[in-house]
């Protein structure tokens, strides 16, 4: 096997032939869950959801040079810059015969070269990552649960019901709406509530996210490069003028029929007040206009995060699948080689 790397910012046609290992791999791997467009994935490939710096390699084999497998090594430098987030991705057909660790292997020696000190990776629960990322000894750490809203199945009231408690409890605030790119008048107090995103679980070899003025233009951009209209609606607090909370939801332009859950967040000062649930309500009933096409909302929450899941809950959100995150020393990398190789080949 021969694995080059590139840089996928430049190289369209490879990150082209990565989005065919993905759709290629969809049905077993992701089955149930809404698939990538190829401008969402690309995004999702050159910039990340978090706009962080990556390395990517592409693995080729036999004498056609068949594509067979790849790895995106995405490389934060604001927080976390011990970490290297890997995703490995091995065509259906060409699997069980060692790319996987092998491309693991090269993953972890660019992540040792790049300073980096440990290697963390997520995988669907029933999918073949699982019982690789276990095999490989790697630690399972945060349980993410991902769930879906029909909206369809909404009774009749319930969302008026919902916005009529949620008002009762959230006396003295107002809604602001806005599409697309945030306005400059609220990007400061964006970054602030995004960043009460750090009392959201995360896994302990982590750091929160922190956020600022330039991290949320950049991701404004990002979401508009990926052709994703974003919805986002912000709860402010009458007396003082200050953002409390803030939901946003991108629709994928190529496949309307589908949202997805971004930030919901309420900053700790203004919790207590039903503000969660009035900002998500608010959002279904901005979409029944803006989006008449949705049909579908997709979250994904820690399986620890009560607080959201229980507003999830009264909103009808049912669970589609549970997803791992994992961790593995860079340093373990050979130990977990070995663990998966047979004897005489480098990894099998
Ligand atoms: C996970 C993935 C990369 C593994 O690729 P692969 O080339 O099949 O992996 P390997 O052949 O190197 O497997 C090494 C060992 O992992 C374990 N393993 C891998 N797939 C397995 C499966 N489906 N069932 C049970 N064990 C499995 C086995 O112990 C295997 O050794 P063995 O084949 O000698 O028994 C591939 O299944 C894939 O692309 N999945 C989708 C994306 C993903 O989940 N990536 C991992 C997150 S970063």
């Amino acid at each position: 096997m021969r694995i080059e790397v590139f840089d996928p910012a430049v190289d369209t046609d490879k990150v082209k032939a990565c989005y065919q290992l993905y759709i290629a791999g969809k049905p077993v791997d992701d089955p149930d869950g809404p698939t990538m467009s190829a401008p969402v994935y690309s995004g999702w490939f050159v910039h990340g959801w978090d706009g962080s710096p990556r390395e990517a390699a592409l693995a080729a084999s036999g004498d056609d040079e068949a594509c067979v497998g790849a790895y995106v090594l995405q490389l934060p430098d604001k927080e976390n810059t011990h970490l290297g987030r890997l995703t490995i991705l091995v065509a259906p057909d060409q699997r069980r015969s060692g790319h996987g660790a092998e491309l693991l292997q090269h993953a972890a020696s660019r992540a040792a070269d790049l300073g980096r000190t440990l290697l963390s990776g997520e995988t669907r629960i029933g999918s073949p990552g699982t019982p690789f990322a276990a095999a490989i000894g790697a630690r399972p750490e945060l349980l993410e649960v991902r769930r879906v809203l029909e909206l369809a199945d909404i009774p009749a009231g319930r969302l008026a019901e919902l916005r009529g408690r949620a008002e009762e409890a959230a006396r003295g605030y107002s809604l602001i709406y806005w599409q697309g790119p945030t306005p400059e008048e609220h990007i400061d107090q964006v970054a602030t509530v995004v960043s009460a995103m750090a009392d959201a679980p995360h896994s302990p070899g982590e750091e929160a996210h922190g956020s600022d003025a330039q991290r949320v233009r950049e991701s404004d951009r990002r979401a508009a490069e990926q052709g994703v209209r974003r919805y986002s609606v912000a709860a402010s607090c009458d007396r003082t003028g200050e953002l409390a909370g803030l939901t946003q939801i991108g629709v994928d332009s190529t496949d309307p029929s589908w949202g997805f859950q971004f930030v919901t967040a309420v900053t700790r000062a203004h919790r207590g007040h039903r503000l969660g649930l009035l900002i998500k309500v608010a959002m279904l009933d901005r979409l029944a206009t803006a989006e008449p096409g949705i049909r579908h909302i997709q979250t994904g929450n820690a399986d620890s995060n009560q607080y959201m899941i229980a507003i999830n809950a009264e909103l009808g959100y049912k669970v589609l699948d549970e997803w791992r995150t994992w961790e593995l020393d860079v340093a373990a990398v050979p130990a977990a080689i070995s663990r998966v190789s047979r004897p005489g080949g480098a990894v099998r």
